[in-house]
């Protein structure tokens, strides 16, 4: 699905093969659902939260939502969506849904999801079938009767398609395979984006640059690849004043085998992804160009791919990272950290920010921990935490949740021959022993501007889930562009 709509028009002022309809709260004696109510109880339809139901002879298609609320529309919208693919509708027209007669969040959630569930990946298949819904038009025909103020709605529906598309660009990339998507790959694609947008810089350090820059621990990584690594520097620097300054880093592990500690075959499959968080700070900076923020944005993306071979970096090697730290590496798999070392070192030289956040999928201990849907964020302050926490869960309609430093686990990092050791002395607590290793890489001035935020779960799932596909799902892009709108609105957080 390509594109969606706004149109200052009734629902039945709007041609379309096929009409979306969400039942919210099982409630079917609405405006939009009362006169098929006994076709629908007839085909077992109870309005379940995602459920769907065609009636084709109606030509329209429900879908069940649990409440009005932003996260159950956005999903519900996804899911019919998704139920029309391949059977031969091209456009579909809805009302438009609020949960308050001034509050748009709704009707944004509703484009979002939209658009989120029209999300294809057919790169690699050589018959494309054609059968897809092209557009979605969206009346002014609100679901409570509420008399829509025409250029909010609009301005929803815009931000939401612009959220929802830096989204989908974040799903392609992550799912492109390994040797079609290199560190050069994505080299490329920041260029493009930033030929599309002027305010959009790009800067790009190959093996020498950071062999001068000391970024060993990065460089040991790329070591054994054929393909070179790169750090990508894509900013953004607004027109006017910025109110603020974010770096955002992203793990950008084009491949990840394991390296020497080689991953058991069933782990490795699925590690294409591992160059999601820094796909989702391209994503981010795409959605922050186009929204035209007023905030000054840093993305350094570790582009790197971690093989095996005669010159592979190895366990027990002790490696310097910039900031001059010594690390003894005891798991070669453990290089997501290597990496973001540098990086965030790299970083924080370049850019005093007022915020400093990075997106990796670092653990599989994450996962284990909370779920395969749901990040873990964590950092030494509150308050960059809870703005990543608040933006995510409460506006983003992605889920995230704070997992705690200790003093105990730091000292599981400790080395008897280097500064610091690459893995924890425990398997417990592994994705904040390895939250903890980053942040032996913050300097004074960032401890408390920072945030680290472990993606391993949300950022590729092997089946659709709420309005995300099976594969990338395009975490972390929601979150940080909703962090970033309220932080340009200058709100303080609560
Ligand atoms: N890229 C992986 C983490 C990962 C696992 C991401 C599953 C997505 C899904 C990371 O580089 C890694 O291999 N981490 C190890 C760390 C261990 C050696 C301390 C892990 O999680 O097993
Ligand atoms: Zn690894
Ligand atoms: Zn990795």
């Amino acid at each position: 699905m390509k594109t969606i709509k706004f149109y200052e028009k009734l629902l039945n002022e709007i041609d379309a093969d096929i009409e979306i309809v969400i039942v919210v709260n099982k409630n079917f004696d609405q405006r939009f659902s009362d006169a098929e109510k006994e076709l629908l109880e007839e085909a077992g339809f109870v309005g379940e939260q995602d459920e769907t139901c065609l009636l084709a002879e109606k030509r329209k298609i429900f879908v069940g939502a649990d409440s009005i609320k932003s996260a159950d529309i956005r999903s519900a919208a996804a899911n019919a969506v998704r139920a029309l693919e391949g059977k031969g509708y091209k456009i579909a027209k809805m009302g438009s849904y609020m949960s308050h007669p001034t509050c748009t969040a709704t009707l944004r959630a509703q484009a979002e999801g939209l658009l989120l569930g029209g999300y294809r990946f057919d790169r690699y298949k050589s018959k494309k079938s054609d059968k897809h819904l092209h557009k979605v038009r969206i009346s002014l025909e609100e679901y409570n009767g509420y008399a829509l103020d025409i250029p909010a709605a609009q301005r929803a529906i815009d931000k939401g398609i612009v959220s929802a598309e830096a989204t989908n660009f974040v799903r392609d990339i992550v799912n492109t395979a390994p040797d079609d998507c290199t560190p050069e790959t994505m080299v490329q694609i920041a260029r493009e984006l930033a030929d599309k947008e002027v305010h959009l810089n790009v800067e790009v350090l190959d093996t020498k640059a950071m062999k001068k820059e000391g970024m060993n621990a990065l460089l040991a990584v790329a070591r054994a690849s054929r393909h070179e690594p790169r750090l990508i520097h894509l900013s953004y620097i607004p027109k006017e004043k910025p109110v603020a300054t974010v770096s955002l880093v992203g793990k950008g592990l084009t491949y990840d085998s394991g390296g020497l500690s080689l991953k058991p075959a069933d782990y490795m499959v699925t590690m294409k992804a591992d160059k999601s968080g820094g796909s989702a700070v391209l994503g981010i900076l795409k959605a922050v160009a186009e929204l035209h923020l007023p905030i000054e944005v840093h993305g350094f993306i570790g582009a790197v791919e971690n093989m095996i071979g005669g010159d592979a970096y190895k366990p027990d090697d002790v490696l310097k990272a910039k900031n001059g730290k010594t690390i003894e590496v005891r798991n070669t798999d453990a290089e997501g950290r290597l990496v973001l070392a540098d990086v965030l070192c790299y970083a924080q030289e370049k850019v005093k920010a007022d915020y400093l956040f990075d997106f990796a999928t670092l653990t599989g201990a994450c996962v284990v921990g909370v779920g395969q849907y749901t990040s873990g964020v964590m950092g030494f302050a509150a308050e960059p935490t809870n703005r990543v926490l608040y933006a995510a869960n409460t506006l983003a309609g992605e889920m995230a949740t704070k997992l705690d430093f200790n003093r105990f686990l730091r000292k599981t990092l400790k080395s008897e021959i280097a500064d610091i050791c690459n893995i924890s002395n425990t398997r417990y607590g592994g994705a904040i022993t390895a939250g903890m290793f980053l942040g032996e890489f913050i300097d004074e001035e960032h401890k408390e501007k920072w945030a680290h935020i472990d993606i391993a779960g949300p950022a590729f799932v092997e089946h659709p889930w709420g309005e995300n596909p099976h594969g990338a799902s395009g975490a972390g892009v929601r979150m940080m562009t909703r962090l970033l709108e309220k932080l340009a609105r200058g709100d303080a957080h609560k």
